[in-house]
């Protein structure tokens, strides 16, 4: 059995990523800005098999409530055995550009507020010598493109951040998994051209699921984008920068 809490948990992919729990019998703590929509997930989840489904209504930027948070999920579920943390922004390079105060926003959203929760978690498991991290990154931070690099540099500190947490808290028997999907089909990219390299929530979901369950450091989901960004990574710099990606 497994208390899971979930944040951004009405994001499409974290969605399918708890249904597959809820079918084990997971317990989950679900954390997100609307209630309406967790009701909604929530009884979803219960019909699928979660032994317990609680809601907690928050916006992630909103730091000073992470520990009270927290705090909450331990009252609500006796102990927390993983954290998985899925919520995120796909900010308007051009508008980013143009504006220090959108890509600040736009950096607080899809790396701070992540780094304010895990500072918090990983005291509490480093002291327990338990539990288990999971955080959607992105392809995008493993290179800096013109065309989303407010984005690409966001997740690119979360990489970083988590690199440094997995290397501290191995000895305390803590796991901490970064997972970086490319293209996947959800309300985040509705208005995208989709094509061959487009994956499902479900694939993905699978794919978190089982990285979870082997320990895993580091997913690419689907696996193709490993090969794919090991040449984007490899391209000298002289000729990437006059690419227009
Ligand atoms: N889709 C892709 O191609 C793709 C590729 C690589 C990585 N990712 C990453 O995958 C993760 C999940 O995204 P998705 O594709 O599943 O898209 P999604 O369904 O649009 O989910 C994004 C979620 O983030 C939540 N969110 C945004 N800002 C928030 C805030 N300040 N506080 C709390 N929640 C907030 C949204 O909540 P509301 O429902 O309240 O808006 C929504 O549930 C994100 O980290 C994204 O960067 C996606």
């Amino acid at each position: 059995m497994k208390n899971w809490i979930v944040l951004g948990a009405t994001s499409a992919i974290a969605e399918d990523v708890m249904r597959l729990w809820a079918e084990r019998g997971y317990r989950l703590f679900l954390v997100a800005r609307n209630q309406e929509k967790m009701d909604i997930i929530k009884d979803d989840l219960k019909v699928r098999g979660a032994k317990q489904v609680e809601t907690y209504v928050m916006d992630a930027n909103e730091t000073l409530k992470h520990i009270t948070l927290l705090d909450e999920a331990d009252k609500r579920m006796g102990h927390v055995d993983g954290v998985f943390i899925a919520h995120g922004t796909l900010p308007d390079q051009k508008v980013c550009e143009k504006s220090y105060e959108a890509t600040y926003e736009e950096i607080h959203t899809n790396a701070l507020s992540i780094i304010s929760l895990l500072t918090e978690v990983a005291n509490r498991f480093e002291e327990r010598k338990h539990g288990d991290i999971a955080v959607i990154s992105s392809v995008a931070g493993d290179r800096g493109r013109q065309s989303n690099y407010v984005y690409g540099s966001a997740k690119a500190l979360l990489n970083s951040f988590l690199q440094g947490l997995r290397n501290r808290l191995t000895k305390s028997g803590v796991h901490v998994l970064t997972i970086k999907p490319g293209f996947v089909d959800t309300p985040m990219t509705v208005d995208f051209d989709k094509g061959a390299l487009w994956a499902s929530t479900e694939q993905v979901a699978e794919g978190i699921v089982n990285a979870i369950d082997k320990q895993r450091n580091e997913v690419y989901l689907p696996g193709f984008w490993w090969a794919i960004m090991f040449i984007i990574k490899h391209v000298p710099e002289f000729i990437f920068k006059k690419l227009s990606m």
